[in-house]
């Protein structure tokens, strides 16, 4: 049997567009203060997405920083992987036009569609390719823009989330350098249309006046549900890590950034300090598929990804849907 290609990280990158809406904004169009925002989540401000742009747009800035980082050219490009459940349109699939507009002439490409989970899923979708020898260099993307299936005067859900994209370019070790992939973990449990979703739009609610009227194109939400699911697999996710590596060998965590109240329940849960953890929570609210990669990229910018340590990365979300990516920077 051939040996397995060592996977490496080349390239990160991060783009998130210029408006805030901020908790004051938001006091304005919903009954909401920033008391109660900061409080019960950290967030302070998101981003908005400009009218002209459309999620391959912020795909399309992240994934050329990415490629830059990883000095590579996009015509290299053996695959690209978009996920996202916010894409230009259902089909075709973002990450053909983000493909074109990069220049990815030799490139195949496609959509994973994981909610917040979906850029650790794809990592390990793109990580297996190169391992096995199938390709060489794949780009992974998680873009969101969430403003667009936000209902403004749904307090339970508008203040939570932002618009955003981070990219990754997969290569060999050898080539990479850094970032060496370790595994990760995909796991799911069904029939949870009713906690975390867009009901209206697929096949079992077709768009229709009524869908319209009844507001079922909008993200719906079960808050505390969300809340208990996250802080439970957040933890054991993290502890399996532990268990398998030791303590020591953990650099950061650099979790889906959901909510910071999540993010402290399980840190204590655990019994890791938070200085373990990076955090933008703050500054971008949840931007789904986009919250990893942005963070990942923020976090190495801030120098917390350190050599030869492990990086872990928990993700959660509507399915419900859950995993983790684990790094040795
Ligand atoms: C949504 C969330 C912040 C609510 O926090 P919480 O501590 O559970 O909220 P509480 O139970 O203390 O309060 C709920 C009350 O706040 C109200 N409320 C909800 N959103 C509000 C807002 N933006 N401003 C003011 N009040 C709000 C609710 O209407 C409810 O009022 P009621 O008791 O009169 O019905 C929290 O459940 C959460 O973060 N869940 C996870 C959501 C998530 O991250 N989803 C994505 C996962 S990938």
């Amino acid at each position: 049997m051939v040996g397995l290609t060592p996977v490496g990280i080349a390239g990160l990158g991060r783009y998130v567009p210029e408006r805030r809406l901020t908790n004051q904004d938001l006091e304005k169009v919903v009954d909401t203060s920033d008391e109660w925002i900061v409080q019960r989540t950290g967030i302070r401000e998101r981003r908005i997405a400009a009218t002209d742009q459309v999620t391959s747009s912020l795909a399309l800035e992240a994934a050329r920083q990415a490629l830059a980082d990883a000095k590579m050219d996009a015509s290299e490009l053996d695959l690209v992987i978009c996920a996202t459940v916010t894409g230009d349109q259902p089909f075709p699939a973002t990450a053909c036009r983000l493909g074109f507009d990069l220049g990815a002439k030799q490139a195949g490409g496609f959509d994973l569609a994981a909610a917040c989970s979906g850029f650790v899923f794809a990592s390990q979708v793109a990580a297996g390719m190169i391992q096995s020898g199938q390709y060489r260099n794949i780009l992974v993307v998680g873009a969101e823009i969430l403003s667009r299936i936000l209902d403004y005067s749904d307090r339970n859900t508008c203040v939570l989330f932002g618009d955003g994209a981070g990219a990754a370019v997969y290569t060999s070790l050898e080539r990479a350098g850094r970032g060496e992939f370790l595994g990760g973990s995909i796991s799911m449990e069904g029939g949870a249309e009713g906690v975390l979703a867009q009901p209206a739009g697929g096949s079992r609610h077709p768009a229709s006046n009524s869908t319209v009227e009844q507001r079922q194109h909008f993200m719906k939400m079960g808050g505390t549900k969300v809340f208990r699911f996250a802080v439970r697999v957040f933890a054991e996710l993290v502890n399996n890590v532990l268990e398998k590596y030791g303590r020591d060998q953990v650099g950061v965590i650099v979790p889906h950034q959901v909510n910071q109240r999540i993010i402290e329940s399980a840190m204590e849960q655990i019994g890791l300090p938070m200085d373990m953890v990076f955090s933008n929570i703050d500054r971008y609210g949840n931007t789904s598929a986009a919250s990893v990669p942005i963070a990942l990229r923020e976090a190495f910018e801030a120098g917390r990804l350190q050599k030869g340590k492990l990086v872990v990365m928990p993700a959660f979300g509507a399915g419900m849907a859950w995993g983790h990516l684990l790094l040795r920077w």
